[in-house]
């Protein structure tokens, strides 16, 4: 695996292959790599002949309070995991490769309206730094296709809203939810539980279960449902940010009528903050 920190060296490595012919499957992640991470390798592994994974904690995509310092940087670990898996070629820039001129007068990249909700009212400027850092990587990688997780349902509508609206010719895949053995959804920020705080972790994905199992029985009051939900999740001593059933693709408040739908939710449990999501078609 070669491993890569230089814009320029990058592209000197894969326009020979792109030349060739080879399709270039490209996996944007922040590090800290799991098995959710390693099935989006094996995906892009399958729909292409060079994987590119990328390493980049991306300052840009964090609020002034949140954990980008804190953020576990494990990239000897991450290194091997992915030569484990044969990726091809690994990406990690400094942050002064990814933005030479400094972050504030960075040109952004935004996706209007979607980004306000969910996630983005919580974390204003999240989705911002998302798009700009992800349309970077596009151009620095400029893969055929690029592998993302469902994990991360608004991340994935809102990176497909930028491909197509921008017309950036990248084929978006979404990649299932891995779970560890209970269903939480894996993520490198389970590592902030404690060990008191991992076994109730779950309850997220077994209230997104309940409710979808209530949907799928026939009841359509949703607001109702997400209330209940709300003070299940409170009850097991969690803060709810948000439990909400949308619409599967615009990320609307459902309505009675829709029938592809996603329940998703986020939650504070002590000072680790996680999101999970499960569908359903009605
Ligand atoms: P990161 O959180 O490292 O996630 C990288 C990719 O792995 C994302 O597409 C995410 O959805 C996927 N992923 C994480 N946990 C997963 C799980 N349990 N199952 C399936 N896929 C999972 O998301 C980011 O980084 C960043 O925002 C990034 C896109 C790299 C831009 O900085």
């Amino acid at each position: 695996m070669q491993v890569i920190q230089r814009v320029v060296e990058l592209r000197q490595h894969l326009e020979p292959l792109r030349q060739a012919g080879k399709r270039i499957g490209f996996v944007p992640t922040m590090g800290n790599l799991h098995e959710g991470h390693l099935q989006l390798i094996r995906l892009a592994r399958q729909q292409a002949d060079i994987v590119v994974a990328s390493i980049f904690v991306n300052p840009l995509q964090f609020g002034l309070n949140e954990d980008w310092e804190q953020y576990p940087r494990t990239l000897e670990r991450d290194s091997a995991m992915l030569v484990a898996e044969g990726c091809d070629v690994l990406f990690c820039p400094t942050d002064r490769e990814m933005y030479p001129n400094g972050m504030e007068t960075q040109t952004k990249v935004e996706v209007p309206t979607m980004t306000n909700i969910l996630c983005g009212a919580s974390r204003p400027g999240h989705f911002l730094g998302v798009t700009t850092v992800v349309a970077k990587l596009f151009n620095m990688v400029q893969p055929h296709v690029a592998v993302f997780g469902i994990k991360d349902y608004q991340q994935l509508a809102v990176i497909r809203r930028m491909t197509e609206d921008l017309c950036i010719p990248v084929g978006i895949i979404a990649a299932p939810i891995a779970r560890a053995d209970d269903g939480l959804a894996l993520s490198s920020r389970n590592g902030y539980l404690t060990a008191e705080e991992r076994p109730r972790a779950v309850a997220l994905y077994q209230a997104l279960c309940r409710a979808r199992e209530a949907i799928a029985g026939g009841r359509r009051d949703y607001a109702t449902i997400e209330k209940e939900a709300r003070e299940t999740l409170a009850e097991s001593g969690m803060r709810p940010d948000y439990f909400s059933v949308r619409h599967a693709r615009t990320l609307e408040a459902a309505s009675p009528d829709d029938r592809d739908l996603v329940l998703l939710g986020a939650v504070y449990l002590g000072k680790t903050r996680l999101i999970d999501n499960v569908s359903v078609s009605i």
